[in-house]
């Protein structure tokens, strides 16, 4: 008989993956100067060691100053690449693939940890390690009224962080990982172009859809260029803003039917899979959560653009969830986030719910559950 999709392996270019549980990109605010440490190396390590097949490492800034925190992982320098590349190796001891979310925070840049918040602020400001003054946008329109005003980005600043997506992606591949995702979601820079909410530029960066979606397109093309046609490449976007019409944007923000449309343009610039997030770009945002929620819109891309693979996010918490999804045709992966967090062994155990037998690693095979007297 055959093994549920979920355990079904899949080949993207040249890698393959021994299933299809992704470990979704999670921050961990536990850097210093954008360094992994032993946290990153036992953290991302044990998702490597307890089955699933692809873990994606958290939103790395391309440059200091696209980072969401002070503590947030970086890949801006080629002293990053040191510590990367041992936990690479790690996952790959352990038949993971390792894949590394290159990201810039735009205007959502310098703010604090979530448990540093309550002492902190939410903004970082310098004497927190900050960078106001280097707050970033498409435009000089801030989130909230709480947050910073970004300083538009000239055409040459825009160039340069263009460039800074393709270093990385040249510092990812010596480091030896397996698969990019570029962030493109989650009101951050690269989405912050995306959405008129954010982007007012009067250039060839804004207006039109065509112009919106330039910013990422031409990353796209310059992180593909450095990266090895045998490597899949990743977008993650924010496939609507979930936010109701209004006089000023009749359609709200960044729509379904606009990532769409991008995603079409996306598969001719070869990239492989469209990771199927939402929101973040606007506080006016309603979001209908529930189990599950993000699904239709990787099924929708999936279906309507051909040669794309879809990702589905987002409270996934259960083994036939996840697995139905794939039955059904609606995403190629499951990225799973805060389920991770809560049961690390998700990738191994979900088998039990599927009626299938998963292989433990070897050294933890006398805890596997076997009958009712072990718990
Ligand atoms: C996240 N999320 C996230 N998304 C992303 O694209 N890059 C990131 O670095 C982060 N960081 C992050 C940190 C933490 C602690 C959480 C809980 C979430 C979003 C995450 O990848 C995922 O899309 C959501 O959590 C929804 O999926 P789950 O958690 O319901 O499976």
């Amino acid at each position: 008989s055959q093994l549920p999709k979920l355990y079904q392996p899949l080949r993207i270019r040249g890698l393959t993956l021994k299933n299809r549980v992704v470990l979704s990109p999670m921050c961990m605010y536990s850097s210093d100067d954008g360094f992994a440490t032993d946290f990153h190396l036992v953290h991302i390590g044990q998702y490597a060691l307890r089955g699933v097949g692809l873990v994606v490492m958290e939103a790395s800034g391309v440059a200091p100053e696209g980072r969401i925190t002070p503590n947030c992982l970086g890949i801006w320098k080629d002293a990053h690449i040191e510590k990367l590349q041992q936990i690479v190796n790690f996952a790959h001891t352990n038949k993971a693939a390792i894949g590394i979310q290159l990201a810039h925070a735009g205007r959502k840049s310098s703010t604090t940890a979530p448990w540093l918040m309550k002492v902190q602020g939410t903004n970082a400001d310098a004497a927190h390690g900050g960078w106001p003054d280097k707050v970033v946008g498409p435009s000089e329109v801030a989130f909230d009224a709480r947050s910073w005003t970004p300083r538009e980005l000239k055409i040459e600043d825009i160039q340069r962080t263009q460039q800074e997506f393709a270093d990385a992606a040249v510092r990812a591949d010596k480091a030896g990982f397996d698969v990019i995702e570029l962030h493109g979601a989650h009101g951050y820079l690269i989405h912050e172009f995306l959405s008129p909410i954010s982007n007012k530029r009067t250039d060839e960066y804004g207006g039109s859809f065509e112009n919106r979606i330039r910013f990422l397109i031409e990353i796209v093309r310059k992180v593909r260029g450095m990266w090895p046609k045998e490597k899949p490449l990743f977008v993650r976007l924010s496939v609507t803003d979930w936010v109701p019409p209004s006089d000023e944007i009749p359609s709200g923000g960044w729509t379904e039917e606009e990532s769409i449309e991008l995603s079409k343009e996306l598969v001719k610039e070869g990239v492989d899979l469209v990771d199927c997030s939402t929101s973040g770009s606007s506080p006016k945002q309603q979001i209908p959560l529930a189990p599950g929620y993000q699904v239709p819109f990787a099924a929708a891309i999936k279906k309507k653009v051909p040669g794309l693979l879809s990702g589905a996010v987002g409270l996934i918490t259960d083994a036939k969830l996840s697995n139905e999804v794939l039955e059904e045709d609606k995403a190629d992966l499951i990225f799973i986030g805060r389920a991770l967090l809560r049961q690390p062994n998700f990738a191994l155990d979900a088998g039990r719910h599927l009626d299938t037998f998963v292989q433990y690693p070897h050294q933890y095979e006398r805890g596997r559950v076997k009958s009712k007297l072990t718990f």
